[in-house]
């Protein structure tokens, strides 16, 4: 039997070697290693020209999903935020507001400009501007012809500007051309408007001590929050936003850990636009952030292509037009991917779909004044108008 290469008589030997003890301690365990892999020759086989084969093909399908799951094992979470508490309600005055935050009221409110990169995001602008219309001093909006990936982009918002005409004397539009290169990081691109946007906020008039929104269209600070820190003193200069996250519409509502928004008490030369962490504080329950809560179904794959992280288009089929409303109904993700958690238990406790949520409570006062013409955001409405 087994009368293989590996079982010859020299081979023999050598374990019979180190059975007799004749070897030092390291090179007895190294040849007893030795001898044993030769035993599982046909598993060592199977284990090289099958499972790793099958493994790395797996890898080449499902990459991003396995490392993703992983990630609580090559990624260690980051420093946690100090969240400030929150307290408002609409019966209670200003001092009281500002007080139960330790801060002061001021003689009058601080001017605010709110400056966004446009993409596409017509309708959450809409929200966006008008629930945050009564305490801004400029609107600030850059557009390019070019998406982050590189995609020639119809100027979106000029061509719609006349929708817009309650905030047009609060406007500081600005277009840029886009730099077009292929191959690129989109983050090249993204980075490269963002300064373009610094530019057109000075134009727009900002002084010290004004505070400005940095956030992204769909990152929408309640007016409410605005309105208190505003009207405070002893707010830290820099503080991020703590919004609830929805993906498609407010009837998905997946959690409330959006940080990227934030405010500033702005500095001639030190304050640059940007949507990273700035600082470790954060104001609880300040917003909303609705991801992809377009209404047709032709502007979530513009979003799709258009989106910095683009390698997430893995397949074609993700951009089949039927398979977009089957995931929106069934509150799926359009990528297919694991959630972006440091815990296992927090992966895992989102796998799935996620689920319905019918409350229409503390949502922008806006959409529920417009609940018509906005129903698709609106709890049992996923179905999207085609075209
Ligand atoms: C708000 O305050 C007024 C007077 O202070 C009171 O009559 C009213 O009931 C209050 N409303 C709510 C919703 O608490
Ligand atoms: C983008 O805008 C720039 C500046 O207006 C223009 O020169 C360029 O031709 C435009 N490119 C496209 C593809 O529209
Ligand atoms: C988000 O926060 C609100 C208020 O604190 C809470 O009622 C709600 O359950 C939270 N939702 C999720 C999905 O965590």
């Amino acid at each position: 039997m087994s009368d293989g290469y590996y079982n010859s008589k020299k081979t023999d030997d050598i374990c019979e070697e180190v059975c007799g003890q004749q070897a030092s301690r390291a090179a007895l365990t190294m040849s007893r290693l030795r001898c044993m892999l030769r035993g599982f020759d046909i598993k060592t086989y199977i284990f090289l020209f099958v499972v790793i084969p099958v493994f790395i093909f797996g890898i080449f399908l499902h990459g991003q999903k396995i490392t993703y799951f992983l990630r609580p094992i090559w990624e260690s979470p980051p420093k946690p935020f100090h969240e400030i508490p929150h307290y408002y309600h609409e019966n209670v005055t200003m001092e009281t507001l500002c007080s139960l935050h330790g801060w002061k009221i001021r003689e009058s409110p601080r001017r605010v400009f709110d400056a966004v990169l446009f993409s596409n995001e017509i309708d959450i602008l809409k929200l966006r501007w008008n629930e945050l219309y009564p305490y801004i001093t400029q609107f600030v909006l850059l557009e390019s012809n070019s998406t982050f990936t590189g995609l020639p982009k119809p100027l979106i918002f000029a061509s719609n500007r006349l929708e817009f005409k309650f905030i047009e004397p609060r406007l500081t539009y600005g277009m840029i051309g886009g730099r077009f290169k292929k191959g690129e990081n989109p983050f090249v691109e993204e980075a490269y408007q963002r300064v373009a946007l610094d530019q057109l906020i000075r134009i727009a008039g900002i002084e010290d001590d004004d505070l400005l929104i940095m956030s992204d269209v769909d990152e929408i600070p309640s007016a409410h929050s605005i309105n208190l820190l505003r009207w405070c003193d002893g707010v830290p200069p820099i503080i991020h936003l703590q919004l609830r996250n929805y993906l498609y519409s407010f009837e998905y509502h997946v959690d409330n850990k959006s940080w990227r928004a934030s405010v500033h008490r702005y500095k001639t030369g030190k304050t640059r636009y940007a949507h990273y962490r700035q600082a470790d504080v954060v104001l609880s329950d300040a917003g909303w952030h609705c991801s992809f809560c377009f209404r047709h179904i032709r502007e979530f794959i513009f979003k799709m292509k258009a989106y910095s992280h683009t390698d997430r288009v893995r397949f074609s089929h993700y951009l089949n037009p039927k398979r977009i409303q089957d995931v929106i109904c069934r509150g799926a993700d359009l990528f297919d991917m694991i959630p972006e958690e440091y815990t296992f238990k927090e992966i895992i406790g989102k796998m799935g779909p996620i689920p319905h949520s019918y409350s229409a409570v503390h949502l922008p006062a806006y959409l529920l004044n417009n609940a018509e013409e906005y129903k698709y955001l609106l709890p049992g409405n996923c179905k999207r108008e085609s075209g």
